[in-house]
């Protein structure tokens, strides 16, 4: 879905609190403001361009063609910029905190840890996701809170729990900063920095972060059958198979590409209290719609090798035990998605759909690591 931004109508109404405002509640022709889901009250921002000539992202072996907002074509300038940002402490309150820090190229960009530790150590309370192919994502965040890349970026930096820094302090500090000025302007041409250039360019640098040409994509995309071991060619009959794994009906796989996921939202049962009530209701937090319950948006398995622990609350230590998960039917609770049910799998069979999982693990994108200059 291409990104839009919507134009000030009014200068006067710029506040302090500058923000962008969602295409779906922006009106050409009244200056409005929305609030994001934490509250946030959100006024229009003067929509920015990129400045350089887009650059063409190339999808590896096993990915279809990376899709790309009209209104932020990635160029040599904005991939940099996000690429910098990413790994800037800056970022955070006290300076402690990258996006990298959470989502480091060390863990398959996440952290490794069950829930994500924030500035003073302050717990929050999901997984972090891998930011590796998040570009192909329908919708972003295990609820679908944000819609894009674009609109994803800013939040962890005011989130009380992640960086805790408001979006004017960000700004300011980052534009008061004489090489950042410098980079801004050559990435989005004179102006002021705004949240809408950092969300920009986080996006579009997280746009290259795409992991694909693995062992599985070889043998099903390359015509290598030798490219997986017998382990893991078992293991992708039994993912594939409706009497058996049916893994493959929410991770999805499809004729020339396969993301993984449906991008849909279902429930699991992961997270139930000891009195067998959900902890999070995920998806319905968004909707409110009571079929929405415990559903959270399947997440890629690319990679998935790397990324551990697993689940929405990282309550799951390995890929054995959330085959063992499956096997048993997930865990029962009113809202069970219809296709969670017992599994008929023998100890070989299990261990095959490990090995399975286990040839998911791609190229790591050439752009994975800081720039020089940045630690
Ligand atoms: C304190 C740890 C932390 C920091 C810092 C952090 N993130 Fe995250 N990130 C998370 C967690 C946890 C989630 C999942 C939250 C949820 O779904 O509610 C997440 C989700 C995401 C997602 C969605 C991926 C998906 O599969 O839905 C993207 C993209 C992302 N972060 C990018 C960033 C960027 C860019 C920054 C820096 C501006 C950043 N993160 C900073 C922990 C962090
Ligand atoms: C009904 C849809 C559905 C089916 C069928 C399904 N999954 Fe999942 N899978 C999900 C969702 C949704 C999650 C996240 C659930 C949560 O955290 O609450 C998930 C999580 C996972 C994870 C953890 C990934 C991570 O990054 O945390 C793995 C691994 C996994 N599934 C593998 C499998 C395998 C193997 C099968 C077949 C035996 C399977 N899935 C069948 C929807 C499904």
């Amino acid at each position: 879905m291409p990104v839009k931004y919507s134009q000030s109508m009014s200068k006067s109404l710029s506040s302090p609190l500058l923000c962008r405002i969602l295409v779906v509640c922006a009106s050409a022709l009244a200056a409005i403001s929305c609030s994001d889901s934490r509250g946030n009250l959100r006024v229009a921002e003067i929509p920015a361009t990129p400045a350089g000539a887009a650059v063409e992202i190339q999808a590896p072996l096993g990915l279809p063609p990376v899709p790309i907002p009209e209104g932020n074509k990635p160029t040599a300038d904005t991939i940099a910029l996000g690429r910098k940002l990413f790994y800037d402490s800056k970022l955070s309150i006290d300076a402690s905190i990258a996006c990298a820090s959470c989502h480091s190229p060390i863990h398959g960009f996440t952290d490794g840890l069950p829930v994500s530790l924030g500035v003073s150590g302050q717990r929050g309370k999901r997984n972090a996701p891998t930011v590796l192919n998040a570009a192909y994502l329908p919708v972003q965040f295990w609820d679908g809170r944000a819609a894009t890349l674009e609109l994803q970026a800013a939040g962890p930096i005011a989130n009380p729990v992640e960086m805790n820094q408001p979006h004017d302090a960000a700004v300011g500090r980052l534009g008061s900063n004489a090489e950042y000025k410098k980079l801004f302007a050559q990435a989005f041409g004179p102006g002021p920095v705004t949240i809408g250039k950092v969300e920009m360019a986080l996006a579009s640098f997280e746009r290259t972060l795409i992991s694909g040409n693995s062992p599985f994509d070889h043998y099903q995309f390359g015509g290598d059958k030798k490219a997986m071991k017998p382990a893991a060619i078992r293991g992708l009959a039994l993912f594939k198979d409706q009497n058996k794994g049916n893994c493959v009906k929410c991770h999805t796989i499809e004729a020339g590409y396969a993301l993984f996921t449906d991008g849909k939202f279902h429930n699991l049962g992961v997270g139930l209290s000891a009195e067998g009530e959900l902890t999070d209701l995920g998806r319905y937090n968004e909707t409110k719609v009571e079929a929405d319950k415990g559903a959270f948006r399947t997440p890629t398995l690319r990679n998935v090798a790397h990324t551990g622990p697993y689940m929405h609350d990282g309550s799951v230590a390995t890929l054995r035990r959330v085959v063992d998960f499956y096997v048993g039917g997930g865990s029962s609770n009113p809202y069970l998605d219809k296709d969670i049910r017992q599994l008929h799998l023998s100890g070989q069979e299990r261990d095959d759909l490990v090995a399975f999982l286990e040839a998911l693990t791609g190229d790591m994108p050439p752009n994975a690591t800081p720039l020089a200059a940045t630690k």
